[in-house]
């Protein structure tokens, strides 16, 4: 009998529904159990969001600093687990405040110490940079990393800010003016996201994870777009920046979010079009270095 815990935060179901469509195969395995775990807030972040709460997580999600979330329940805290997904979300080139705040916990020592985990990224396209720093909180809590499933918006970057601001402010994955494409993750990717379950389960079977990864990247579970990479590096400086300054300034807190704001528009609108322009002219030069790079990504 294999014992397997998904551990998973969503607002708008996303998350939920990419989890159990991976965990599809290993639940209708007689021989494997599988317990949901839904990380939830003592005090819960809203959703739809509102302009300024949306804003207003941008430090703490960013500096990974942790609120309290709700115990699991004794029934998941005194078992054992063979394996662990970790299903999460990005948040400002993070993970998530919940999935910080879960994996900083006592209870995940406690959950993942010494235990496999493969994670599971539901988020617009922009996740290599968080990946690193999730991969900096399972070493932390001494789990092991075998294997990456990253789902994305896989339309234009600038198509998916708009859809997904929407998104976020109507708390409707619709086709915004019934002219954009729906936002997120495909639902034909959502569906599809079987097949990994499947994958997995053989792995689970097997004891061993070695070319678990390998396989999964065979099988569409990890898509590198280098011009992303060179964004959210760039990016991940900035909002190093701006993150320190605004967690000081307690009283003009809403001016600086204002002014971050107005960074973020003149980033996305007018200065990555142009790191996009010259990134196309040095892309021959920096070939050697992007394929490494692609290499690592899709690793574990
Ligand atoms: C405050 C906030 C910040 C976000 N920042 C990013 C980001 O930096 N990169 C990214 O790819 N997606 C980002 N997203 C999108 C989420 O990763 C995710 O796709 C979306 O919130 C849906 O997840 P759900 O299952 O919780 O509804 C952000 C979403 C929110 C709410």
């Amino acid at each position: 009998m294999k014992n397997v815990l998904v551990v998973y935060y969503t607002q708008s179901g996303q998350l939920e529904e990419i989890a159990r469509n991976i965990a599809k195969p290993l639940l209708e395995d007689a021989e494997t159990s599988v317990t949901f775990f839904n990380i939830e807030m003592v005090k819960p972040f809203p959703f739809p969001w509102k302009p300024a709460q949306f804003f207003d997580v941008f430090p703490e999600s960013f500096l990974q600093i942790p609120t309290e979330i709700h115990t699991p329940s004794q029934d998941i805290l005194s078992q054992k687990y063979d394996l662990i997904i970790l299903a999460y979300q990005v948040w400002y080139l993070s993970p998530s405040i919940p999935i910080t705040s879960f994996l900083k916990s006592e209870f995940a020592k406690q959950l993942l110490d010494d235990t496999p985990v493969v994670t599971v990224i539901g988020c617009r396209n922009m996740w290599a940079l968080a990946q690193e720093k999730v991969k900096t909180l399972l070493k932390n809590v001494n789990a092991k990393l075998v294997g990456n499933i990253a789902l994305v918006d896989r339309h234009i970057n600038h198509i998916s800010v708009i859809t997904i601001v929407e998104w976020m402010f109507t708390g409707k994955k619709e086709k915004y003016l019934g002219l954009f494409p729906k936002p997120g993750v495909s639902d034909k990717e959502i569906s599809g996201s079987t097949k990994f379950g499947t994958i997995i389960l053989k792995y689970l079977k097997s004891d061993s994870y070695i070319n678990l990864q390998e396989e999964l990247v065979a099988n569409d579970a990890v898509e590198i777009r280098p011009f992303l990479i060179e964004m959210d590096k760039k990016a991940n400086k900035m909002f190093k920046i701006w993150a320190n300054t605004i967690i000081k300034k307690t009283n003009s807190r809403p001016v600086w979010l204002k002014g971050f704001y107005i960074y973020l528009l003149v980033a996305i609108w007018i200065m990555s079009p142009i790191v996009y322009i010259l990134h196309l002219f040095t892309f021959p030069l920096k070939y050697p270095k992007i394929k490494k790079e692609k290499k690592y990504y899709k690793g574990v």
